[in-house]
């Protein structure tokens, strides 16, 4: 909805873009020196081919008071030869399991992650620019989202040793002895998605790496940028080929990878359309293991004992944060009928006051959205939602060029789009509900299984649902939002939600498979075993482990 103006008496509700002078010193930022570059066994190359222009959320307002995205930099746009390249590259990195980085002792696997991590973050306050600019998220969310990742490497770290004292024993059972350990997979490709392109990204990235994984990132279409700056460190720290990123459009550059059958391993997070896009493009899906994170529509169910203060907050935040697009955000909220009339209005009202800025707006909790044409679908959900009975119940559902300021609808039909399809923005729909059987019947008949937010005290009604729904979703919050963390809690969902979980402990066990050496006990066997321990022989049949 860009050229989109100001409704009257709505200024307060809506930022003001600004100028080029008015951008503060501490939000600018100069891409030239990193732009169109990618990695290739162990090169950090600046691609000379056609290019994508990368255009931020944020629009500058001219001295004629009409507005563009400003740009941000230019992405290079790789072809297919590049991206077989840099398949051909993991794949040599591989080497069929013998590679240097696959056969690497987990201790040096470490030392050279923690290089990285060094090198990460000298490039700090650049990502967290980029972050501000391609995606719209604020100073202070972005800054979270670097610093959090950091620490989910460290941890990731600490549980691969944790993982490797315990499997550095060997087991002796019904006549056998047998060392069991977790080997990597193969070549890994992993794609992240552009509301935590950092983040959701190195979440899979980092525990396929220390796994002995070898790597092709391939960038989302927002939020890539802030990766370039990190492509030095890779190279610095780890052999050639074992990590290679490419960016470009997808069937051009991922098409061809994955049709080409040596991809062992997918981590995507995005859309269930789209992985299955990708898997199908497989010649032999039984050799894909696939982890994904998809859509979800995580409902809050407010009952009538609900503290409305708790609910209130936690459904603002849980619904709002980001603008909504979170995959765990609330996408529905469910609110008894006797308590309606105090919610809903509370709630609207909680909405209302959110402050509108830019990234870099000191207490901005809305920010402009990155995806193009992403106000023009909202408003047309908020329409189809009208249509079918919805009332708009707050000030917002306006939009100012890449600014949707939140809707709050209530009445929402079953048959309205919003009712069971993932807004990922700003619209947050409300439904009255009578009976706990009818929230039972809408996550049976959901596409989607990630979590739920239960707010009420009656012990026993809590107990019913949480009974009723955990079969059905991978997470029941009470009375807090749903969310992803602490990231030592496991993260999955059911259905068309995700495969595969991803705590930092479960990624690691995600990106492997169980390998066992074993042996009839007896004595020319024991001795065997013990000579090459002792010797220090093999790397897999070993009593080593890291501290
Ligand atoms: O988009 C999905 C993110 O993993 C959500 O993480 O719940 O910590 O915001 P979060």
């Amino acid at each position: 909805m860009r050229g989109g103006g100001r409704l009257p008496g709505m200024t307060t509700l809506l930022p003001t873009f600004p100028t080029h002078d008015e951008i503060p010193e501490a939000a600018r930022i100069d891409t030239s020196s990193f732009e169109r570059t990618w990695l290739v066994n162990g090169e950090v190359r600046r691609w000379q081919g056609p290019t994508q222009e990368v255009r931020s959320p944020v629009c500058l307002r001219r001295a004629d008071g009409t507005h563009e995205r400003a740009l941000v930099g230019h992405l290079a746009a790789l072809d297919e030869a590049a991206a077989r390249e840099a398949l051909g590259a993991a794949r040599r990195a591989w080497d069929d399991g013998r590679g240097t980085w696959p056969s690497m002792r987990v201790g040096e696997r470490i030392a050279r992650t923690e290089r990285f991590v060094e090198g990460m973050k000298k490039v700090r306050e650049t990502v967290v620019r980029l972050l501000m600019w391609e995606i719209g998220k604020t100073r202070k969310d972005a800054e979270t989202e670097f610093d959090r990742t950091v620490q989910y490497i460290d941890d990731t770290l600490e549980a691969l040793k944790e993982l490797d004292r315990t499997s550095g024993r060997f087991v002796v059972q019904e006549g056998f002895l047998a060392q069991i350990r977790r080997s990597p997979l193969g070549t890994v490709l992993c794609m992240g998605p552009f509301n935590y392109p950092l983040n959701e990204t190195f979440t899979t990235l980092v525990p396929a790496l220390v796994m002995g994984n070898t790597i092709v990132s391939k960038l989302p279409r927002y939020g890539a940028l802030l990766h370039l700056p990190l492509l030095e460190a890779f190279a610095e720290a780890f052999p050639p080929g074992v990590v290679n990123v490419v960016s470009g459009d997808g069937p051009t550059v991922v098409g061809p990878m994955m049709s080409s059958g040596q991809i062992d391993c997918l981590a995507f997070i995005g859309t269930s359309r789209v992985a299955n896009l990708l898997t199908t493009q497989h010649p032999k899906p039984n050799r894909l293991r696939t982890i994904t994170g998809l859509e979800a529509k995580n409902p809050a169910i407010i009952l009538p004992d609900a503290d409305l203060d708790v609910a209130v907050a936690e459904c603002v935040g849980g619904a709002l944060t980001f603008n909504g697009q979170r995959c765990t955000a609330l996408k529905q909220i469910f609110v008894h009928r006797d308590v309606a009339d105090a919610f809903v209005p509370r709630f609207a009202e909680a909405v209302d006051a959110l402050p509108a800025g830019m990234p870099w707006t000191s207490g901005a909790k809305l920010t402009p959205l990155p995806e193009d044409g992403k106000c023009a679908r909202l408003a047309e959900l908020v329409a189809d939602a009208e249509s079918h009975g919805a009332v708009k119940v707050n000030r917002g559902g306006v939009a100012h060029e890449t600014f949707y300021r939140p809707a709050v609808l209530h009445h929402v039909s079953p048959r309205a789009r919003l009712y069971t399809e993932e807004q990922f923005g700003p619209i947050v729909p409300i439904a009255t509900f009578d009976r706990d059987e009818e929230i039972d019947a809408f996550m049976r008949a959901s596409s989607y299984g990630q979590q739920v937010a239960l707010f009420g005290r009656d012990p026993k009604r809590m107990a019913g649902l949480v009974d009723a729904l955990v079969n059905q979703v991978s997470r029941i919050n009470l009375n807090t939002q749903c969310r992803r963390g602490p990231d030592t809690f496991p993260f999955t969902g059911r259905k068309d939600s995700a495969e595969g979980t991803l705590s930092v402990s479960d990624a690691l066990r995600a990106f492997s498979i169980r390998a066992v050496v074993a042996a009839t006990t007896n004595e020319a066997n024991e001795k065997l075993v013990t000579d090459v321990v002792t010797g220090r022989l093999s790397s897999f049949l070993s009593t080593d482990f890291v501290f």
